[in-house]
């Protein structure tokens, strides 16, 4: 599993996002952004969170640490702001870390040259159906010089389906995926290249290795999985048929974004 650590000190709201995650202070003397599991969107975006992001670090993409940020509820009993302290009071336990990075500052156009990386990023997006790279919301961050992708919990959106019964992984497999609104559409010149180095990191066992990295408590039980070890099979299933296509890796993407 990703390391836990207990939260020490709610810091402040990070206004921009939209589910009000939180800076707080770990008892590791690390700051993080906090995803709350008692967030409006629950525990299956924590999941994507973890499982894209740890997908993009096995790729080569730049990521901040996640961590398992353990709240103690009494942490909301010093926070005046009423909004905040529903949702320290909503998450008790396990909620998602994000390394913060000091700093850092959003995507405004300009990428580092010669590396591929716009490749691999689209790539990422559009194996695991995101939609949340666009230019209105990057969620593509700069920082010493490197590009880092943030922000997958609106990835892999099939399982938002599993509450009515594991769906069937084929029809993963065979979705599409639009490049339309990506924002490094322009940029990704090299995604024949991405897509073989890509697929040479990526299989089965590293699905199930990455899996494992996701704490039991965001693996709610559904029915035809009832337990975190079914669920977590039912992942690796479903990213181990999109991995057998390719129909949803884009033909041409920089060309398509000059037409
Ligand atoms: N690890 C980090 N280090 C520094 N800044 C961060 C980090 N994570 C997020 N941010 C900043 O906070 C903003 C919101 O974070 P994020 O996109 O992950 O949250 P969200 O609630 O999913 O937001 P939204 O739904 O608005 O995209 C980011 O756009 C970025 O500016
Ligand atoms: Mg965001």
């Amino acid at each position: 599993m990703i390391p836990t650590v207990a939260v020490t000190r709610y810091v402040t709201p990070l206004r921009e996002g939209g589910s009000l995650p939180g800076i707080v202070e770990g008892d590791d003397l690390g700051t993080y952004v906090c995803k709350f599991r008692g967030a409006g969107q629950g525990v299956r975006v924590l999941v994507a969170e973890v499982v894209v992001g740890e997908l993009a670090r096995r790729i080569g993409l730049r990521t901040p640490t996640l961590v398992a940020l353990d709240l103690d509820p009494e942490i909301a009993r010093y926070e005046a702001d009423e909004e905040v302290q529903d949702l320290l009071n909503a998450s008790p336990g396990l909620n998602l870390g994000v390394d913060f990075l000091p700093g850092a500052f959003g995507f405004d156009g300009e990428l580092p040259t010669g590396e591929g990386v716009a490749s691999k990023v689209l790539w990422l997006d559009a194996f695991t159906a995101n939609v949340d790279r666009s230019w209105r919301n990057p969620n593509l961050l700069f920082w010493h010089g490197d590009l880092w992708v943030i922000d997958h919990g609106a990835a892999l959106y099939f399982h938002h389906a599993w509450p009515g019964g594991i769906t069937d992984p084929a029809r993963f497999a065979n979705q599409p995926w639009s490049p339309d609104d990506h924002v490094l559409l322009s940029y990704a010149h090299d995604l024949p290249k991405a897509d073989g180095e890509i697929r040479g990191l990526l299989d089965e066992h590293a699905f199930t290795e990455i899996l494992a990295l996701v704490p039991d408590s965001w693996l709610e039980p559904v029915p035809g999985a009832e337990t975190p070890e079914a669920l977590r099979a039912a992942y690796v299933r479903f990213l181990t048929a999109r991995l057998g296509t390719s129909q949803w890796l884009p033909q041409d993407p920089a060309e398509a974004a000059a037409r």
